[in-house]
């Protein structure tokens, strides 16, 4: 039977633009802003990985990947607009219980501290430290190590009430696979995160119908994931070509929303 009820729909949009510049675009609070950072980790993205070399051989000499960033935009990030913008963007503290909003951040294990300490400072007290385990590493080259990382990081941050949780009242431990998505997703972002990873972290966190933001969205994963969950989701990316990629390969749902013209970004400090 057709329900009276009007559905809402669920809106799945990439902007091409930097999220500093979010107050153009009309972006409902969400429960969940998950983004994974910039490392900053600038020229020497490829070190220890066997891509820096042509074929994976130190004997064939350098490749284009010697010496070179992950994306150009891999050289600064300004973190503390980052959580002034997800300070903003994230829904109220609710009176009830069991409602609260909260964020995920994927950083480097370098990045927790500063993380944390960010996050405080824009009212994101409390936090649950997330490890992603992968079966193999990238740093395969590090000659002097024999422990070689195969493990990503992460945070979920609150402010005073501990968030939402779905997960039919069962506990979720603080680690989780990286399986690496099949050849139905498509890959565009050197930093790409697993959409079936996404899915685990978005279904905890959120309900159908709840939106979902991703600050810094690269190819659009955390998008597709949400969106694919019933969840409406928001992001932005302020690389041209990724953006067109993702509109074009993982989101061909979403309508491109390119600003006027791509302006310089907009400090969230000098607004008022
Ligand atoms: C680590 S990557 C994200 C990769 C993404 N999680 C994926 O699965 O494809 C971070 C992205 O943030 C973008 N970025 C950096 N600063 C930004 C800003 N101020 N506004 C919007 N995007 C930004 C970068 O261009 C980069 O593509």
């Amino acid at each position: 039977m057709k329900s009276d009820i009007p559905q809402k729909k669920t809106i799945l949009r990439l902007y091409n633009d930097n999220f500093q510049n979010y107050k153009r675009y009309n972006i409902p609070k969400s429960q969940l802003v998950i983004a994974d950072i910039p490392y900053i980790i600038g020229i020497n993205a490829y070190a220890f990985s066997p891509e820096w070399y042509v074929r994976g051989d130190n004997k064939n000499g350098a490749s284009r990947k010697a010496g070179k960033a992950f994306f150009g935009t891999d050289t600064n990030f300004n973190i503390a607009e980052y959580f002034h913008f997800c300070n903003r963007l994230l829904k109220k503290e609710p009176k009830e219980k069991g409602k609260a909003p909260c964020m995920i951040v994927f950083c480097s294990f370098q990045q927790l501290n500063t993380v944390i300490e960010y996050a405080r400072r824009y009212g994101f007290r409390h936090y649950i430290p997330l490890v992603f385990c992968k079966n193999s590493s990238a740093q395969v080259l590090k000659a002097n190590m024999k422990i070689v990382g195969a493990t990503e990081y992460g945070l979920v941050l609150y402010r005073d009430k501990l968030p939402k949780f779905r997960n039919d009242g069962n506990m979720v431990l603080n680690w989780f696979l990286w399986e690496r998505d099949g050849k139905d997703i498509p890959r565009i972002h050197p930093t790409q995160k697993p959409i079936k990873l996404l899915k685990q972290l978005i279904s905890i966190y959120t309900d159908p119908g709840d939106a979902v933001i991703d600050p810094c969205a690269g190819s659009g994963t955390t998008l597709r994931a949400a969106y694919e969950l019933g969840r409406s989701s928001y992001g932005f990316e302020s690389v041209k070509s990724f953006c067109e990629a993702a509109w074009e390969r993982m989101l061909p749902d979403a309508e491109p929303y390119r600003p006027a013209e791509m302006v310089e970004q907009t400090s969230l400090f000098v607004e008022g």
